[in-house]
């Protein structure tokens, strides 16, 4: 089968997940002509769902509590994949991926798309600072070589089949830790408080209240509504005069279990 071209689909605050997306992208070597980023909200709207009309799909969103970002699961729900193959991606903070893939897997197959491949890669978490790095500077070279190295491998195994009912195909099933089982929904608003701003370093050039996938900063006070931030930390991370703080709540207790949590460092797991 030959390949052409590739629809791009991806949920990144941060941009990790981005990262990863691009380097597969430079792997497949194909032209990358729709690039749907959900990460700011008027690029969730119903009226933004893209027509998915034969070529290649790669989908990509960061792990939110083991699972899928709540915010963009309506909108993966809803595509149509009119029998298009589909590659799934995770992006986690070295914690862990729990069950990405497999809601990524029962989505897609509702819809219509054929899984032909799938990866989980490591990207830094968004909790992470100075004081209590977790997967700093993921996805590292090394990570983006391994992202290229699975492009140009789906595209060969893509190539080397007649037609995608050749491919058979299975993710292994992840699991929810306990933690995740046992904490409410948006646990990371009782774990993290909304990010401060120092308005001594803070310049206005509203970069925070532009980028903030939920458009829940006030473009006046700055302010952010506590009940909206999903405590993605955007605003902390592309603020360019570093003025917007991440503060744990209890600090002890959350910077511990991140520290126990980070011990094993994790590498990505392709899956073809
Ligand atoms: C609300 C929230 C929950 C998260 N939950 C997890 C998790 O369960 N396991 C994990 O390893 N990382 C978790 N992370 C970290 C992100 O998955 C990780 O930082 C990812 O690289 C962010 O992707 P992005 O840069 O594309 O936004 C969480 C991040 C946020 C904001």
């Amino acid at each position: 089968m030959l390949i052409n071209s590739v629809t791009t689909i991806y949920f990144s605050p941060t941009g990790t997940t981005k990262k990863i997306i691009n380097s597969i992208v430079k792997g497949m070597g194909i032209v990358n002509d729709k690039i749907v980023d959900l990460t700011l909200p008027k690029a969730r709207r119903d009226d933004g769902i893209p027509l998915i009309d034969g070529e290649i799909v790669l989908i990509g969103v960061p792990v939110y509590e083991e699972k899928i970002p709540e915010i963009v699961y309506p909108f993966l729900a809803n595509l149509k994949g009119n029998g298009s193959p589909v590659v799934l991606v995770s992006v986690y903070g070295n914690i862990g991926d729990g069950i990405v893939l497999n809601q990524l897997d029962f989505i897609a197959q509702k819809s219509g798309f054929k899984v032909v491949a799938a990866g989980s890669f490591i990207g830094e978490h968004s909790f992470s600072t100075e004081e209590i790095p977790i997967a700093q500077n993921r996805p590292n070279n090394d990570d983006l070589n391994k992202a290229e190295e699975f492009g140009k491998n789906i595209i060969k195994k893509i190539e080397n089949i007649n037609s995608l009912e050749d491919v058979s195909f299975k993710i292994p099933q992840g699991k929810l830790p306990l933690m995740a089982k046992i904490v409410p929904k948006n646990s990371a608003r009782l774990f993290t408080k909304t990010p401060f701003a120092d308005m001594s370093k803070c310049s206005h050039c509203n970069i925070c209240v532009k980028l903030c996938p939920v458009s829940a900063i006030d473009k006046g006070t700055l302010e952010i509504n506590e009940k909206q931030c999903l405590r993605c930390f955007c605003c902390v991370k592309m603020c360019p005069k570093k003025a917007r703080k991440i503060i744990y709540k209890p600090k002890l207790l959350v910077s511990k279990v991140l520290t126990i949590k980070n011990r094993i460092i994790k590498e990505p797991k392709i899956y073809l």
